[in-house]
């Protein structure tokens, strides 16, 4: 079938020039690389959905700040390791604001993304006691959550939580709880990259194993008010962002600026230790730290040992940020809203040309429309479509690198597709129907 709207020698030979094993298979990275190659041989404008970056422009609250913070000369300072009290007072006002907890203002903490967030956590959270050494994710996940843990030597399980939503989740967690080994939970709600957002049911399910087990779940809010069916945008005021924290208090919230704030570039992002786990006591640290008390531990043995604290200018930025949200100046949710409008078109285009969404439901109710969703088309896994795709001038990325059993489907995310390419897309999409449909 050669005759597709991208020209089909010139996507063939750049995808063997890339000399992947399997295209289907790249990585995020390399599939960038690749499209990158084929647009710039053939003149065509893809439709780019493999990336997670966001497609807006970054808060100016933030960068005002930082350009001020700077002129102040903060350059030439270390920045304290736990960051600037200011910040840290944002961060806990914003917590109990949006998710209506409370968290003292100590165990507020910036860090170089909530990448670096996760990173220390698998770290510490895993020394706490001897036997319990390994996180559980709930799946599907962001794959460098998992890279993170192999490179620090970290054990870890995981499990797709498509077939185990709503009461079935309970004796699935329960099954891993019960081998004694699980330190911790960690999953993305909303998820990255099937979008499904935990009932409170679930959230619930989960925070009851957790006190039952005594395991940390660290839930990661990286699109923190972005389930646009609910408004969680109003300060002090209900609907709250659903989170773990309302239900159980041995809990880590790592919020990303990168999305909600459009704040990427500049690598801030704020870690939320639930007051009792980091006052709480663990012998085992001290084979690593000079302190038993996690807090202690985690402050001034690993986020010390791991880069000594977060860019001094960023925390500033973040700070004035959060400061106009929590003062009810600044809806940030309103910014962002742009992508679940366009996930809703994009969705339909996909669906009126024979392609299904495949994580599709939370419990009963209809997945939200956001950042990211996830298809399939009939007959083919997702490593097929991928490939097939990339001659359409569409790409994504496979489902299967994140953890999903889903072998059909791919994920797309909206962010950097313009609303003026829709009539491509939709084009593009017909042509594969056309050709693909028996
Ligand atoms: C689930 C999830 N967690 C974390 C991140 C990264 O966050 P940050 O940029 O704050 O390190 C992303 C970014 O794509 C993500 O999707």
């Amino acid at each position: 079938m050669t005759n597709t709207p991208i020209n089909y020698e010139i996507v063939k030979s750049k995808i063997e020039e890339m000399n992947l094993p399997f295209v289907g298979k790249a990585t995020i990275r390399e599939l960038k690389r690749l499209v990158d190659n084929i647009e710039k041989a053939s003149g065509e404008k893809y439709i780019r959905m493999e990336m997670g970056v966001p497609g807006l422009p970054p808060s100016k609250i933030g960068v005002d700040a930082e350009i001020e913070a700077l002129n102040n000369g903060v350059a030439a300072i270390y920045p304290d390791i736990d960051g600037v009290p200011l910040l840290k007072t944002e961060i806990s006002r914003f917590v109990k604001l949006f998710l209506d907890i409370d968290v003292d203002s100590a165990n507020c903490i910036p860090t170089v993304g909530s990448m670096q967030g996760s990173f220390a956590c698998f770290m510490t959270v895993n020394r706490m006691y001897k036997e319990k050494d390994t996180t559980l994710f709930i799946d599907p996940g962001f794959p460098v959550h998992k890279q993170q843990c192999k490179v620090l030597g970290v054990k870890f399980e995981s499990f797709d939580v498509y077939n185990y939503r709503g009461d079935k989740l309970k004796d699935k967690l329960e099954s891993y709880f019960k081998k004694g080994n699980i330190s911790s939970v960690l999953y993305s709600n909303p998820n990255n990259p099937s979008w499904i957002c935990f009932t409170d049911k679930e959230l619930t399910i989960i925070a009851d194993l957790a006190n039952q087990y005594n395991v940390v779940i660290m839930e990661d809010l990286a699109y923190f008010g972005m389930d646009f069916r609910k408004d969680y945008s109003k300060p002090g005021l209900p609907p709250f962002q659903p989170s773990v924290a309302k239900y159980t208090d041995n809990y880590i919230l790592f919020i990303s600026s990168s999305k909600a704030f459009s704040y990427a570039g500049q690598r801030i992002g704020m870690m939320v230790i639930s007051n009792k786990l980091f006052n709480t006591q663990a012998e085992d640290l001290k084979r690593f730290y000079n302190s038993d008390l996690f807090g202690k531990a985690m402050i001034f043995g690993t986020v010390y040992a791991l880069s000594s604290g977060t860019s001094h200018s960023a925390q500033y930025a973040l700070a004035a940020i959060l400061k106009s949200v929590n003062d009810g100046k600044y809806n940030f949710v309103d910014d962002v809203k742009e992508y679940g409008e366009k996930a809703h078109i994009m969705k339909k285009l996909f669906t009126d040309n024979g392609f299904k969404i495949v994580y599709d439901k939370d419990e009963n109710e209809p997945l939200a429309d956001g950042f990211y969703f996830t298809f399939s088309y009939p007959g083919l896994t997702g490593e097929q479509l991928l490939e097939k795709l990339l001659y359409y001038g569409i790409s994504a990325i496979s489902l299967t690198i994140t953890g999903s059993e889903r072998i059909e489907g791919l994920r797309a995310c909206v962010s950097l597709v313009k609303r003026n390419q829709f009539s491509d897309l939709e084009k593009r999409l017909n042509a594969f129907n056309a050709n693909h449909s028996n």
